[in-house]
């Protein structure tokens, strides 16, 4: 069958339209660097909270994404770069332009070389389960972080997805932070020297088999194998399954073992992933510095489609005095701790007070 082409949808470049996404650009400043800690504005809209592990994904009620403040919304990057992913419900109103004024905040929105796009706005890329590429809903190893072939790869993506498959369709997020933390010193010492080659290949190859006209150049781009995160500081693990074809200075046997190896726990250690199930206005919105993510190809027959607006971030560096996400969980860890210790001695020394009157 041949794909059905939705109304308002681009599927390949024009001559007018055929060096877009050339114009990409760096970030000018990290969004969310600098912003409350505590995130005292944007918790003043929120009405609840839910982790759905302690260490990433989280839910948040009460805030209407097309109606931040300034200043909820560079909490906001922030937190989303604490926490991974975050989700957001019944956001009915952002949107095609409120979806593009939201990632705008955060810096320049990237236009993609080859996704289809809406006709309005080329910076909302459309994930219609007709257009896309079918190897990526075939194939139970997609796990990637957006773009990252690309110079500037992508810090935040916005994802809403206007039709919803009846069952499944799910998305997974894995999380960087923990896969570079869990490694042994020795492994962390070398992969911190390291640099790894991210292509456009994937693209390539659908581009040789539809002959799809691209909406500029398909970049490829060498990229730490250790990023640190601006924001958090934290450090992640920064290659993935679908783009990163070697890592440089070693030979290809060996580029090959260590790619293996961390597409391997990115994509099986279930305590570093995070399980989100889409409904009408879901949207979802992660740090791609320090998360990889991939959709369940589990909804056929089911229709889905979604819409993505991508934000590109800065050069991707590694800092040797970057700080861990375990070394601030484990803090945390202390005083949750500690509060537990203390609620438990006080029951005790109540019980036993207690006792002691009526012995
Ligand atoms: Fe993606």
């Amino acid at each position: 069958m041949s794909p059905t082409v939705t109304d308002n949808v681009l599927l390949s470049a024009s001559e007018t339209d055929a060096s877009l996404a050339d114009r990409n650009t760096f970030a000018t400043r990290v969004a969310g660097k600098g912003a409350d800690p505590e995130k005292k504005a944007l918790f003043a809209s929120v009405t609840k909270r839910i982790d759905y592990t302690p260490k990433i994904g989280t839910e948040l009620h009460g805030v209407k994404l097309s109606q931040l403040t300034d200043q909820q919304s560079e909490e906001l990057a922030a937190f989303i770069a604490e926490r991974g992913v975050v989700f957001f419900r019944d956001q009915e109103d952002l949107d095609s332009d409120e979806h593009v004024k939201l990632g705008a905040r955060w810096g320049p929105l990237h236009v993609h070389p080859l996704i289809p796009h809406n006709q309005k706005n080329p910076e909302v890329i459309v994930l219609d389960s007709r257009l896309s590429p079918p190897a990526r809903y075939n194939s139970n190893n997609s796990w990637h972080s957006d773009v990252s072939f690309e110079p500037a790869p992508a810090s935040f993506s916005i994802l809403k997805f206007d039709e919803i498959p009846e069952a499944g369709g799910d998305t997974v997020w894995s999380n960087g932070y923990q896969a570079y933390d869990d490694l042994s010193q020795p492994i962390k010492t070398l992969l911190e020297g390291l640099t790894a080659k991210h292509t456009s290949d994937i693209f390539r190859a659908f581009q040789a088999n539809t002959g799809r006209k691209t909406f500029g150049k398909l970049n490829d781009s060498d990229h730490p194998v250790v990023r640190t995160n601006p924001i958090t500081g934290w450090k992640s693990i920064f290659t993935n399954s679908v783009f990163t074809r070697e890592i440089n200075g070693v030979s290809p046997a060996e580029s090959q073992w260590i790619l293996q190896y961390l597409n391997d726990i990115v994509a099986r250690k279930l305590e570093y992933q995070v399980r989100f199930h889409w409904e009408k206005h879901s949207v979802a919105i992660w740090d791609n510095r320090s998360t990889f993510h991939t959709g369940v190809p589990d909804f056929k027959p089911y229709h889905r489609r979604g819409l993505r607006v991508t934000v590109s971030g800065e050069k991707p560096y590694y800092d040797p005095k970057s700080t861990t996400q375990a070394e601030d969980y484990e803090a945390k860890a202390k005083v949750i701790i500690a509060k537990q210790e203390a609620a438990a001695k006080a029951q005790a020394d109540a019980e036993a007070t207690k006792a002691a009157a009526s012995a």
